[in-house]
């Protein structure tokens, strides 16, 4: 069987975006091969200081994953700093990688020229080689990610390909896919760019955890055009376009098709609204009925934990052997 490994940090809110783009593909995705997911709590250190900020996320996100549908009985649900060997194999990986290669990393140049006057961690020049990590523990054949991860994956595969030609095969190697249905989420108000927690403009984004009175003076607010024609069409019509791609997503429709039963944009955003408020209310109620019982929410983890740390802890020796360190035996 295929395994799949896709992971997420907690730095946060989960957004409308996130959720139509990766979620809710993990969500059925977990039927069709062996999923395991990670929250990635070590990598959110790389750009959060704030003591216990990473722990109340990790939770949050951990509900959130379970809410959306993932099911602990099929797919693996882990929290990265629980499996240790993340950051066992994580520096095994740091002297598998060069300097040069981790330079050309676009997201470690976005992320630090970003922080301008802040810590730039070493953590986030060598988040790469954590991700690598991440991937290759579990045997991943695929990996499925947006377009900005795609460099990550290629450095995780040349990675591998290094390390198993010094040491012997030992890793195998993962390909990155592109998920299924490629909805794209732009920012409401601003719906050339993509819809993204970093966005200053929070009114652009739809969270997750937002109220239904939320969700509505939102889309109130979306950015359409001057025209009045409800079609679909990225290049001319962002915002319309937009509303589109989300109603039909939500609706389980195509854009083109959802495009014929408007004609005025009032009803197009009205209708947005009310297909994203009710496909988020059950998953609401779940997550909010997980918060309350953090027991059962730690049982689940602990669960996938577990799993992940059987194949983990495999992995690693393997690595290590490979390698030829003395033995602790
Ligand atoms: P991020 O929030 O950037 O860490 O992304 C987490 C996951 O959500 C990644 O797999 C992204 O590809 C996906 N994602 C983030 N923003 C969007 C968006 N606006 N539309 C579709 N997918 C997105
Ligand atoms: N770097 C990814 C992101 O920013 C998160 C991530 C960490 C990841 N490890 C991974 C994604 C392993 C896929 C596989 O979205």
């Amino acid at each position: 069987m295929t395994r799949v490994l896709s992971c997420i940090q907690p730095t946060g809110e989960v957004h409308l975006g996130n959720y139509l783009g990766a979620l809710r593909n993990w969500v059925s995705g977990q039927h069709k091969a062996d999923v395991f997911h990670g929250i990635v709590d070590l990598h959110a250190l790389t750009v959060t200081e704030e003591p216990g900020v990473i722990g109340r996320n990790t939770l949050q996100l951990a509900a959130v994953l379970f809410a959306v549908g993932l099911d602990p009985d099929v797919a693996t649900v882990f929290v990265q700093s629980h499996v240790p060997e993340h950051s066992q194999l994580g520096w095994i990986m740091e002297c598998t990688v060069s300097f040069g290669e981790l330079s050309r990393m676009t997201q470690f140049k976005d992320k630090s020229a970003k922080r301008e006057a802040e810590f730039v961690s070493a953590g986030l020049f060598t988040y790469p080689a954590l991700q690598a990590a991440d991937i290759l523990l579990y045997d991943a054949n695929e990996v499925p990610v947006g377009d900005d991860q795609r460099q990550h994956i290629e450095i995780t595969r040349d990675i591998a390909m290094r390390f198993n030609h010094r040491f012997g095969e030992t890793f195998v190697i993962p390909k990155s896919v592109t998920p299924p249905s490629g909805a794209r989420i732009m920012d409401l108000l601003n719906p050339t760019s993509k819809m993204s927690k970093s966005g200053d403009e929070d009114t652009g984004v739809i969270y997750l955890l937002d109220d239904p009175a939320k969700i509505e003076k939102k889309f109130k607010r979306a950015v359409t055009d001057s025209e009045t024609e409800v079609v679909f069409d990225r290049e001319r019509k962002p915002g319309v376009s937009n509303l589109l791609e989300i109603l039909a997503a939500a609706t389980g429709t195509t854009p083109q098709k959802a495009a014929e039963t408007y004609t005025r944009y009032g009803d197009l955003k009205a209708a947005s609204a009310q297909a994203v408020i009710a496909m988020l209310e059950p998953i609401q109620a779940r997550y909010f009925e997980l918060l309350n019982d953090q027991g059962e929410l730690m049982r689940l983890l602990h669960k996938g934990n577990g799993r992940a740390k059987e194949v983990a802890s495999k992995t690693l020796s393997r690595a290590q052997k490979a390698i030829g360190f003395l033995s602790a035996e």
